[in-house]
């Protein structure tokens, strides 16, 4: 059979390669930086710098990798409903929370139905919009990187199932506000508050929940639990949204050594959290730094990053730089981003290089 042949056995829609661009391997920028391994400072992907926290680490020994993980996620859903306060049965677990990203375009839309984001944002909603075959409308943020609740409530009709909004936004940092969310529920679209980085932010619009059956709260252990490797996200909705998900998950979508993990988070989880204040701590010394650079400004945050801004120097530019000293930022193809790059929050020492790396370089 041909290319041609097996292409139009293939959903259309998917035929046009779109990959969602990942940052490089560990290998490829110590190759890319003509460094090794061990030099390279990994600002890139907002993830912990701190590694895998030991006892964490230790959790995954003996743990029985030849049974089956439980489909029903019992351990995991006490667990976390201890942790947030939330009843078990509006708690669920998954692979990161891109998988529930994933999972909420197969309950709620449709090929050809409509998925809104607000950008500059998080490229997952998009993606998985895309392979569900839906069409996703982007409306942009106002010149603060707020979201514009008037436009989101302009594109409002029928045939728009979901409304995707970070909170911190990733790049921005910025949080979406109460009164904000309350404004997009009563629009009756299903409204996505992603916390990935609620950890960092200690914002959550959670509590709305019992009031409103169209607000999903999403969650992750990747960024502040240091196990982004592991892949452990969850969510936060009503009864009725977490059981007709139950139903379609692929059962065993949290594997035993990623359970293993989040329970362990939830035991150790103090000495997590003193790890974020330290973060957060790093990042008060990085506004610091920038405030006291000439033409670099950024967006205040509320995540483990900042979004900043050189109007000197184009971030493609100092991105190249950067990567020759062997560290890794993110730059953005959004054309409103083009003198930005995203800084995650790094060790304090990593921080020093970063901040020593830049004003050489400015
Ligand atoms: C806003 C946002 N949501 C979700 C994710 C993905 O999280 P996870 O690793 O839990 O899939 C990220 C990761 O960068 C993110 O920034």
């Amino acid at each position: 059979m041909s290319q041609m042949q097996i292409q139009q056995l293939m959903r259309p829609h998917l035929i046009t390669p779109e990959t969602y661009a990942t940052a490089v391997s560990p290998d490829e920028m110590a190759a890319k930086a003509g460094v090794s391994p061990e030099m390279i400072i990994r600002v890139n992907q907002n993830e912990n710098p701190f590694g895998a926290d030991p006892d964490i680490a230790a959790s995954l020994n003996d743990i029985p990798l030849h049974l089956y993980p439980d489909a029903g996620q019992v351990k995991i859903r006490t667990s976390l409903s201890q942790y947030t306060g939330h009843p078990t049965e509006q708690i669920m677990a998954g692979a990161g929370a891109d998988e529930m990203i994933d999972l909420l375009m197969r309950l709620f839309v449709a090929p050809g139905e409509r998925v809104l984001d607000c950008k500059p944002t998080f490229g997952m909603y998009h993606f998985c919009a895309r392979v569900a075959d839906a069409e996703v409308v982007s409306i942009q943020r106002d010149d603060t990187f707020d979201v514009d609740v008037e436009a989101v409530a302009r594109e409002d009709d029928e045939r728009t199932k979901i409304v995707f909004l970070a909170s911190p936004n990733n790049p921005t940092g910025n949080i979406l506000t109460e009164e904000q969310t309350r404004d997009l529920l009563k629009l009756g679209m299903v409204i996505v508050v992603d916390e990935t980085y609620f950890e960092f932010s200690g914002q959550t619009v959670a509590h709305l929940i019992p009031e409103f059956e169209n607000l999903v709260v999403l969650r992750s252990f990747s960024k502040w639990a240091g196990i982004a490797g592991l892949r452990v996200g969850y969510m936060i909705a009503s009864t009725e949204i977490i059981s007709r998900l139950m139903d379609i998950k692929n059962p065993y979508n949290v594997n035993i050594a990623a359970e293993a993990a989040l329970l362990a988070t939830m035991e150790h989880r103090a000495k997590l959290l003193g790890k974020v204040t330290i973060l957060l701590e790093q990042r008060k010394r990085m506004e610091k730094a920038f405030d006291a650079m000439d033409r670099v400004s950024y967006v205040p945050s509320y995540g483990n990053y900042l979004l900043t801004r050189f109007d000197d120097h184009l971030a493609i530019d100092l991105y190249e730089a950067l990567v020759k000293k062997g560290i890794f930022v993110r730059p953005f193809s959004d054309p409103r981003l083009t003198h930005d790059l995203r800084i995650s929050v790094g060790t304090p020492d990593q921080t020093t290089r970063v901040l020593e790396a830049i004003s050489e370089l400015i």
